[in-house]
């Protein structure tokens, strides 16, 4: 399987968010990486369902949701109205993790979670043949435009065993600071779907940047 990528709305022009997302339509891009921030659970506030709901229109990609607010499960259904087909919640948000992965996969959803830099990769253990994605933070969440951390590699290695362990079909995503320079380590490691936001809305050209990715 080639990889994926998901270039993260975040950090593309809001004032002009239909030319964004019709060119990201029209590239190699794979899904809509979307970011949603609370303020609470991470220092940042981004967008909410409005905004979801313009995206969701022009949109012709899957929409990869990534939650970064607390108490995930009261927006579950909301953003299966949405149109996530991906919905991932953050492992350090949700108290009782396996009813928020039920309730996103009883909407028709895959469950992603994801994991903060500091929480390791064994805290899935009893939990990974429930996961359909697992979303590695490879900066601290937030923010977009954060170098990435170099941990991440030791972390895809150690998901990458963990997933095989269990014969079990979950993905690795991999969440910040991505570029072309990590890029082809990253899949080495086990990757299969790299998030780009700053590398891709911030170049001269987006698509040959998306293309570049695709290609490594
Ligand atoms: C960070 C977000 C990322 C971010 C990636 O909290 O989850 O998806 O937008 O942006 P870059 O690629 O610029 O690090
Ligand atoms: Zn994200």
């Amino acid at each position: 399987m080639s990889v994926k990528i998901a270039p993260s709305i975040l950090a593309a022009n809001f004032a002009n968010l239909e030319r964004e997302l019709k060119m990201i339509n029209a590239s190699e891009a794979d899904w809509f990486h979307i970011d949603i921030m609370d303020g609470v659970f991470v220092p940042n506030i981004s967008f909410g369902m409005p905004v979801l709901a313009a995206i969701q229109k022009y949109a012709k990609k899957p929409l990869d949701v990534h939650l970064m607010i607390v108490d995930p499960d009261r927006y579950i259904e909301t953003f299966s109205d949405l149109g996530a087909e991906i919905l991932t919640v953050h492992y350090e948000a949700c108290t009782h993790l396996h009813r928020s992965l039920e309730k996103i996969k009883s909407f028709g959803m895959k469950a992603g979670v994801a994991l903060n830099p500091h929480t390791p990769v064994s805290s899935l253990s009893n939990i990974i043949q429930d996961i359909d994605l697992v979303c590695i933070m490879s900066v601290n969440p937030g923010f977009g435009g954060q170098f990435f951390i170099d941990n991440t590699y030791k972390k895809i290695q150690e998901l990458k065993k963990l997933i095989k362990l269990n014969n079990s079909s979950c993905l690795i995503e991999i969440d910040g600071g991505v570029t072309n320079y990590n890029a082809s380590e990253l899949i080495t490691c086990g990757a299969n779907i790299l998030v780009a936001g700053s590398y891709v809305f911030k170049a001269k050209n987006p698509t040959d940047n998306i293309k570049l990715l695709k290609n490594v």
